[in-house]
């Protein structure tokens, strides 16, 4: 058994030679629409999403390496809401994975088209691969939810909407809708077309999702707050400044850290119920409660 670190960076390593691949091969037309999608979809990145689907490929006993496309198109739809949930008409910000954001390099125009692209062309990539069987039309429809209205953007709209509203007329309720929409979906996408394509565990793949999703979030508040800018690659303190509804506006830095540890030990006994070798993911769980980018 290889041991963590070397896995992650094996499906990380693999991930950033699929992307190259695939924005090589995109042909924008403009020059200016090719290099702000290159800008932002080869900037690094943790390629959480896609690892996660590689492994649970490979912990169901499927050869990840089949399923490029279908990995391609789950890092560009992140992509894609990075660059549009950076824009100065949501959250405003100037820095994203250690360099300028796509609109303060290529301007705003620019930078929504360079989102719709890598959108339109995510749905591209999982239509061609239908062909191959219900598993793949599943895995589409999994993808398809979760980045749309009762997944991604749903969450983007209600983080809109409750910007700036006080705790009391906001709590519990909105806070757990808006990290559960607007990215747990999206950990968890991965792992149930994963699943669809084993065709076993679907259920299990989702609910673990969910919960590991809700705990990526939560990260990403406390990070913002207690995080360093140069690991993050993102302006901090945002959240506050612009009155986020986050976990830690809700329930202060002491109980979310204590939620951050339930949510770990939620998310470690959730992976009991798939009977494989689930020992990377396990150490991922660990590894994402501990994240400092
Ligand atoms: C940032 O996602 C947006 C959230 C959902 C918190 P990541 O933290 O996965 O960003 P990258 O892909 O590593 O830059
Ligand atoms: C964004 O949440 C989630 C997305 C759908 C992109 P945040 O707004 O907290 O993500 P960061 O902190 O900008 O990465
Ligand atoms: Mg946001
Ligand atoms: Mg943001
Ligand atoms: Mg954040």
């Amino acid at each position: 058994m290889k041991d963590y670190r070397t896995k992650y960076e094996e499906y990380r390593s693999f991930t950033e030679s699929i992307l190259e691949e695939a924005v090589s091969r995109m042909n924008c037309h403009t020059e200016v629409l090719q290099e702000s999608i290159r800008y932002s979809l080869l900037a690094g990145g943790k390629r959480i999403r896609p690892v996660l689907f590689l492994a649970m490929l490979e912990t169901l006993g499927l050869d990840y390496h089949n399923e490029r496309a279908l990995a391609v198109a789950i890092e560009c739809i992140h992509t894609y809401s990075l660059i549009h949930d950076d824009l100065p008409a949501m959250d405003n910000d100037d820095f994203r994975r250690g360099k300028p954001s796509n609109h303060k390099v290529f301007g705003e125009a620019n930078a929504i088209l360079a989102g719709d692209g890598l959108l339109s062309y995510a749905f591209e990539l999982l239509i061609k691969e239908c062909y191959k069987g219900v598993q793949w039309v599943n895995a589409a429809k999994t993808l398809a939810e979760a980045a749309g209205l009762q997944g991604m953007v749903a969450g983007q709209s209600a983080d809109i909407l409750h910007s700036g509203k006080p705790v009391g007329e906001v709590g519990e309720v909105e806070l757990e809708m808006i990290h559960y929409h607007k990215t747990a979906n999206l950990i968890a996408a991965p792992l149930v077309m994963a699943a669809n394509l084993a065709e076993k565990y679907e259920k299990e793949t989702r609910e673990f999702g969910m919960s590991l999703g809700f705990l990526f979030q939560v990260t990403d508040d406390i990070l913002d707050e207690i995080g360093e800018e140069k690991e993050v690659g993102k302006t901090l303190g945002k959240d506050k400044a612009e009155g986020k509804l986050t976990c830690v506006k809700v329930y202060g830095m002491e109980k979310t850290l204590s939620l951050r540890d339930s949510l770990t030990e939620k998310c470690l006994s959730l992976l009991g119920g798939i009977e494989a070798d689930t020992c990377f993911l396990k150490d991922l769980v660990v590894d994402l409660r501990n994240r400092n980018k």
